[in-house]
């Protein structure tokens, strides 16, 4: 039995009621379009025989891993979204769906995993080093993450911070609080790449990838061009642009050697 602590239970942002998460991507096409962009490049030319979509929600991600892979581990510690993924995908049979009640820990046995992939998820986890560790143990020698990062070191933060003659910080800044309506069983922080690459090569992952992702998310050029024009831009520039760590969104390949 999982400790009180270590229990997911509480976390249910995902679960209430009166938060409909699906509702956030009907205004986010661009966005979206730039993270299945990004996965598919980071898994091109690859195939798998089982993939994990860790911290899934609903499988907005899910189809495209289904792209890469014979099946399909869906997992999340939210019911309602995993009830919507089910209902969603009706009778897939490639897809597998698995109510996380435990923290920092992968369902899975010891090196039974090809991939894993977290998008979005490593924004509600204020440390993840355990969680790393776990999922080297469930991955098999050979086998790759894909972590996407909330970054607080982007461009834009990065001007910001200059002018106050600060740097972006190593450690996890708490966005969004208990004030405003977050609860703090779901904290919501952002991550400095580079301490996420570090922690993962700590956990003995090999450094792969990385792509800048969402690069021209704003409203200003949302409202000046069309989603089709910002994607092209976007396919363009996600590598590039992540020498520098651009984007509000890093995504970050590894592999378990
Ligand atoms: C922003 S949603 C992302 C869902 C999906 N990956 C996507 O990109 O659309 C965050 C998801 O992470 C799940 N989650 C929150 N805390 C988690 C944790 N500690 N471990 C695993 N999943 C978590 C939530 O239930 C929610 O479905």
């Amino acid at each position: 039995m999982p400790k009180k602590s270590d229990s997911l239970n509480e976390i249910n942002f995902y679960d209430d009621e009166n938060h409909f998460y699906e509702d956030f991507w009907k205004t986010r096409k661009y966005e979206h379009f730039s993270e299945v962009l990004a996965i598919n490049k980071l898994l091109k030319n690859k195939h798998f025989e089982t993939a994990m979509d860790f911290g899934g929600g609903y499988g907005r991600l899910s189809d495209i891993l289904l792209k890469f892979s014979d099946q399909v581990i869906l997992v999340d510690p939210s019911k309602k979204q995993l009830d919507i993924a089910k209902k969603k995908f009706k009778e897939n049979q490639r897809i597998e769906y698995v109510l996380l009640d435990k923290k920092d820990y992968i369902p899975s046995q010891d090196n039974s995993l090809d991939l894993l992939v977290m998008v979005r998820v490593s924004h509600h986890i204020i440390d993840p080093r355990k969680l790393f560790k776990d999922i080297y143990r469930a991955l098999k020698p050979g086998g790759y993450i894909i972590v996407e990062v909330a970054s607080n070191a982007h461009f834009l933060n990065r001007m910001k911070l200059l002018t106050k003659l600060k740097t972006p910080s190593k450690d996890p800044v708490r966005v969004g609080s208990v004030a405003n309506g977050i609860k703090d069983t779901t904290p919501f922080v952002n991550h400095n790449p580079s301490t996420i690459i570090k922690q993962l090569q700590e956990s003995g992952f090999q450094y792969h990838n990385k792509l800048s992702v969402s690069n021209f998310r704003s409203s200003y050029l949302k409202n000046r061009f069309n989603t089709e024009k910002l994607v092209k831009l976007e396919n363009m520039s996600q590598k590039s642009l992540s020498y520098l760590n651009f984007g509000p969104s890093i995504f970050i390949l590894l592999k378990k050697i």
